[in-house]
């Protein structure tokens, strides 16, 4: 029997779009123990949705690695113990898919090295930024350089991280839809320079400067405008520090000084709430490690 754990992600982090991720202290279990027949059986977050059928992104990733491996695959029983939050803006599929691969390479003995495995989970999800720190813990930058996928991955100290994901309906797909196909050159040099400076506020811990840099202008204002009470709440996480729409959303995602987290989380969600909308929320911290096996 295998156990591994997978964080959540959090893409994008403002004017990063598509190239930066950063791991976070919210993670899912699942563990894989050859059986006679294939099983798939969640607890906790999106329970419901997932114990519908057995054919899953996890499934699918696990699929793939004997797939690619050219190995037979036996039956296999899959349970997974769940923290995070389904479309959310958190990495939801890309641990899903990393833990499918990460858990399938394990039980053949590691046939896959760490840039096979980002490259699948690449393919599987259309761009690196969430796979990718999910994979390698950490803040990583990540590109698509043809066939390759070149990431730097950074350290990042202790910051406070406060997540407030509202219950609206906001499907990765519809979050791509939006967004303009091309931009203008000059909200392209605002976001390049933003972007550099995010990776060194974030590496540096300097909150100040992460204020000051986290500001995008090629997806987030497209995206506000469509969910429900997101543009408010963005507002009012800014107050209490750095914030962002946490990948592609709906989740706001906020920096904030340790001693007002609370106040944050509580602040935030009561945006939402006066919209009548519910909210979950999660107070972290990044991770340093990426998916890994625990027993
Ligand atoms: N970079 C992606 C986006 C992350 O913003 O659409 C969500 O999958």
């Amino acid at each position: 029997m295998i156990k591994i754990r997978v964080p959540a992600t959090s893409a994008n982090l403002g004017p990063g779009f598509d190239c930066l991720g950063l791991a976070l202290n919210v993670w899912n279990e699942v563990t894989f123990e050859a059986a006679d027949k294939s099983t798939y059986h969640a607890i906790g977050e999106g329970a419901e949705k997932l114990n519908k059928g057995t054919r899953n992104l996890l499934t699918k990733a696990y699929t793939l690695v004997y797939e690619v491996c050219g190995k037979k695959m036996g039956g296999v029983q899959i349970s997974a113990q769940n923290e995070i939050i389904m479309s959310s803006g958190m990495g939801s599929s890309a641990s899903a898919i990393v833990a499918g691969l990460f858990g399938a390479n394990e039980m053949l003995g590691r046939p896959l090295d760490t840039n096979e495995l980002l490259r699948l989970a690449n393919n599987m999800e259309g761009h690196p930024d969430n796979v990718a720190p999910a994979i390698l813990g950490g803040l990583v930058v990540s590109i698509m350089a043809q066939e390759e996928i070149v990431t730097k991955r950074y350290e990042v100290p202790t910051l406070t991280l406060v997540i407030v994901k509202p219950r609206v309906d906001w499907p990765t797909r519809t979050a791509r839809a939006v967004l303009p196909k091309s931009v203008s050159r000059a909200d392209a040099i605002y976001n390049i320079g933003r972007a550099i400076l995010v990776v060194d506020a974030l590496r540096n811990g300097d909150l100040g400067l992460l204020q000051k840099v986290m500001e995008d202008r090629i997806h987030q204002a497209y995206r506000l405008r469509h969910i429900s009470g997101g543009a408010a709440a963005y507002k009012a996480a800014k107050h209490f520090g750095a914030a962002a729409l946490s990948g592609a959303g709906p989740s706001i995602i906020s920096f904030v000084p340790p001693e007002k987290a609370e106040q944050a989380r509580l602040e935030i969600a009561k945006v939402f709430h006066e919209r009548g909308i519910e909210t979950k929320e999660i107070v972290t911290i990044p991770s340093s490690q990426g998916v890994h096996k625990i027993n």
